[in-house]
Parts: C-alpha cells; sequence; structure tokens
C-alpha cells in the first residue's frame, strides 16, 4: 500500500479554499492524507484574516489541529488587492464566523515551508492555492528547497481559457506574477491545475441544493458560505452555481487519474501592458524552444467523479 500523501497547504481562505480544507479534512479523517501544516497568504483576503478562517473551518470539521501559519501580506512587486466581491469582506461570504478556539504560531508561513521540508525530506507535498508569494519567498530562503520537496500542485493560470481577474490572467499568478515565475523557474515537479481545468467542474442548483438539504452541521456551514459565492458567479456562469478551483488541484493529489495533462515549460509574462500575470507555454510542435523543466498542466478532468467525491466528502462528516 502506498503511504498517504502528507500535504502543507499554502491558501488564501477564502469560500474554495475552504472547501478545500473541509475536503482535506474528510482525507486526513479517512487515512488517505495528511496534513502537515497551513500556511496563508494575501489574495482573497489578508493573511491573518485568512489563517483565521482557517482555524474556524478546521474546527467546524473536528480536526485536524495542526499549526496555522500566517504568511506574506504583499505581493513581491506589486500593490495587494483582495477580492472582497467573490469572498465577501470576511472572506468567507460574509457569514460573521465567531472567532476560533485556536491561534495562528508565530513561525511565518515561509519558514515553516522551509522547517518542514528539512525536517522531512522528499516526503512533502506543497499544494498551493493562493498567490505564490510564500513559496517564491521559501525558495529564497533555502535554495536546496526543491530537491527537498515530493511535489508542488498549484491551483493557478490559464491557456486556452479567459482569463478571471484580467482579460488573460488568472487571480492567484496575477495577485504575485514574479512569485509565481520564481516557482515555475525551480527545478521541482510541478503539477499545475489552471482555469482550463477548474472552470468545466461547476457545480449548480442540484448539487448546491444536495449539499443543503443533506442537513449535518458541517454540510449547512459548507451551504452557508457557498450562497455568497453562488451568488457572485451567477453572472459569469449565467446561470447559479459556482467553481470550487481549489478543490479539484487537491483532488489530483490523491487521484492524479482524475486528469488529463499536457506537459510543457510555463512563463509568467511580467511585463505586458495588457498581460501582466498570464502564464504562457510554447504551444508550437516539441521540443519546446526552453530549457525551464516541463510542468504537468492539468488541460482537464473527469468532471462528475469530481463533483460527486467532493459532495460525498462534505457530507462525510
Ligand atoms: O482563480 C481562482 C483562484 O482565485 C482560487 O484559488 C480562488 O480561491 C481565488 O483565490
Ligand atoms: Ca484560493
Amino acid at each position: 500500500m502506498t503511504k498517504p500523501p502528507k500535504i502543507l497547504y499554502d491558501c488564501d481562505t477564502g469560500i474554495d479554499d475552504a472547501m478545500t480544507l473541509l475536503y482535506l479534512a474528510s482525507l486526513v479523517q479517512a487515512g488517505e492524507a495528511e496534513l502537515a501544516a497551513v500556511g496563508t497568504v494575501h489574495g482573497n483576503i489578508d493573511p491573518m484574516t485568512g489563517a483565521l478562517n482557517t482555524l474556524r473551518v478546521l474546527e467546524a470539521a473536528g480536526g485536524p489541529v495542526v499549526p496555522v501559519a500566517v504568511g506574506a501580506a504583499r505581493p513581491m512587486a506589486q500593490d495587494v488587492h483582495y477580492a472582497v466581491d467573490w469572498h465577501g469582506t470576511d472572506g468567507l461570504g460574509d457569514t460573521r464566523l465567531p472567532e476560533p478556539a485556536g491561534r495562528p504560531t508565530a513561525e511565518p508561513a515561509a519558514a515553516q515551508i522551509v522547517r518542514l521540508a528539512r525536517a522531512t525530506p522528499g516526503e512533502l507535498t506543497l499544494l498551493a492555492t493562493g498567490p505564490l508569494t510564500n513559496l517564491g519567498a521559501a525558495l529564497l530562503l533555502d535554495g536546496e528547497l526543491p530537491s527537498l520537496i515530493r511535489e508542488v500542485v498549484v491551483m493557478g493560470g490559464a491557456f486556452d481559457h479567459p482569463g478571471n481577474i484580467t482579460t488573460h490572467a488568472e487571480a492567484n499568478i496575477w495577485h504575485d506574477p514574479e512569485a509565481a515565475d520564481l516557482v515555475f523557474a525551480a527545478d521541482w515537479p510541478i503539477v499545475l491545475v489552471p482555469l482550463d481545468a477548474t472552470h468545466p467542474t461547476a457545480v449548480h442548483d442540484d448539487w448546491l441544493d444536495r449539499l443543503a438539504a443533506h442537513g449535518t452541521p458541517v454540510s449547512r456551514f459548507a451551504a452557508d458560505i457557498l450562497e455568497f459565492y453562488a451568488d457572485a458567479y451567477t453572472p459569469t456562469l449565467k446561470r447559479r452555481g459556482a467553481v470550487i478551483h481549489d478543490a479539484l488541484a487537491a483532488m489530483l493529489i490523491v487521484d492524479p487519474e482524475l486528469g488529463e495533462y499536457a506537459h510543457r515549460p510555463v512563463r509568467v509574462e511580467l511585463r505586458g501592458e495588457l498581460t501582466r500575470g498570464t502564464t504562457v507555454w510554447d504551444a508550437r510542435s516539441l521540443p519546446a524552444d526552453d530549457a525551464r523543466r516541463p510542468v504537468k498542466v492539468a488541460v482537464g478532468s473527469d468532471v462528475a467523479e469530481f463533483q460527486e467525491r467532493l459532495l460525498s466528502a462534505l457530507m462525510a462528516f
């Protein structure tokens, strides 16, 4: 039997990050994954609010109890922006949840990545579903980090799909293009899960209604938070629904067979007047004229299986 993946989750909690935390908690409770720690980063919300939200969600799930470290409060080379229109001013759909019982740790999230990678060389999977500032900072802190990490799984980018924050850029990459390009330039195995794969997984009323009707405390908690997100997504999807981007990246860690992939080096546009923050790959015939290590890019997934597994996980508590 293969060992369950040991995951360090870096996120900007955030509604779909919150669903991903619940999914990860269900995996941990089923013995299918280990959650080593969480780090938070600016993005949907500031990183302290993201850390408190992380604690709220894990406590609602009944555990696991893991260190939650606060990370970078701003990107490397631009101003910070939050996504309150999509996630609410509290990051959890304006549900105004009470203070969590736990507190974030004192260690910065980038230092936590380096420490845990050094403590368990070759074992850690970094799951990143926010801007990549903490991962970029960890690479700058420790040049040997890529050789210590088992795999990096990132939700971000858009290739043949339009952007979701500018015409061409996806939010997680656009929030810190310099950090993202550092991550794609490093010599470690990366799985990138862009909008091309996540957008087609949108869930709609039938799925949301099944979750709300289940009636357990955790399913009601998830359904309440998703209300705001589904309202925000209605104009884009042209019907009520939600794209739970980040959970697909998590699911592809435990079941990579659910995805379809292309393997290409990836770069981030850093100077474009209209396209800053866009992920770029060379789509001409291979070999690509780029010495970077190819990234395993998810270009599609088994949508029905993803939706059913996520729903089952949210109803499992
Ligand atoms: O573009 C989707 C990503 O941006 C998700 O990670 C979501 O949480 C937002 O941060
Ligand atoms: Ca996110």
